[in-house]
């Protein structure tokens, strides 16, 4: 079987639409729109559906990036107790599959409603397997900490226990698979210390992509909350959770001074035309 296969080749059928990073970054309404389900919001029922198919998609991903991390690599290059790890996560990611696709129709969604993007298999391709730990286990799926205990909140606001117990249950897997990356990342370089930092360093670029222009915090109406206890039981510290929220932060105000300059524009450009 052939290795480190490209996010191309990911096996869809026609109900898929696929987009990759680089097509989902440079559309506004991905990063705007992706961010907050808001009980309060008169959208809530698309939002939260939009939501359910990008976890329901991010796990099939997470099956498909976990297999190929336990098959891409010998055990010359990674301890087998990995490798075991990255199988137990493909059969929890399966389980994922299931209940997000029950999840979606219960929510009253449908497979392929919404496009795919393959971000996190993209990272799952990275050919150090320690960068796959870092990007996928620890950025994405400590993203994944966040949304679902969010979602579990969502759930129980809304006064939907199937959704509040599915998200609960994923949420304590996501946690576990979180615990995974930060322990072999940290012995897979124990001897290395500039290959921890690099792909610490890719996790940061991973996690910068996805505070979503800042929405990521830790304040209550943030669109998605920093999960702070669940990531520190995953083995993030106090340090790494407040780095996120920093560049979260950094970026919110610069997305806030570029549109207030581009009001400011707006508002220049529409004085011109009625004084004209
Ligand atoms: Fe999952
Ligand atoms: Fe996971």
């Amino acid at each position: 079987m052939r290795k480190n296969i490209p996010p191309s080749s990911l096996a869809r059928d026609s109900r898929f639409h696929r987009r990759d990073t680089e097509q989902r970054m440079s559309d506004r309404r991905n990063t705007d729109v992706e961010g907050h389900v808001d009980p309060e919001a008169e959208d809530v029922a698309e939002r939260a559906r939009r939501r359910m198919h990008g976890i329901f998609v991010g796990e099939i991903q997470a099956l498909e990036g976990a297999g190929r991390t336990a098959f891409d690599f010998g055990t010359d290059e990674v301890p087998y107790e990995l490798k075991l790890d990255m199988a137990r996560q493909c059969w929890d990611e399966a389980r994922h599959c299931e209940i997000s696709v029950k999840l979606a129709e219960h929510m009253g969604g449908e497979l392929g409603e919404y496009a795919e993007f393959t971000t996190l298999f993209e990272a799952a391709c990275h050919e150090d397997p320690v960068f796959r730990l870092a990007g996928v286990n620890r950025a994405l799926e400590g993203l994944a900490i966040d949304v679902f205990t969010q979602m579990r909140e969502f759930g129980e606001i809304m006064g939907d226990p199937i959704l509040a117990y599915c998200e609960d249950f994923m949420l304590a897997d996501e946690v576990t698979h979180v615990r995974m990356g930060s322990r072999w990342l940290r012995e897979v370089t124990k001897n290395d210390e500039q290959r921890r930092k690099d792909a610490l360093a890719f996790q940061r670029v991973v996690d910068g992509l996805f505070n979503f222009q800042g929405q990521r915090g830790e304040e209550d109406d943030s669109p998605i909350r920093l999960a702070r206890e669940f990531r520190r039981l995953a083995g993030f510290t106090d340090d790494e959770v407040d780095e996120i929220a920093k560049m979260s932060e950094e970026s919110r105000s610069a997305t806030s001074e570029r549109n207030s300059a581009r009001h400011a524009f707006d508002a220049s450009f529409a004085g011109q035309s009625s004084s004209a």
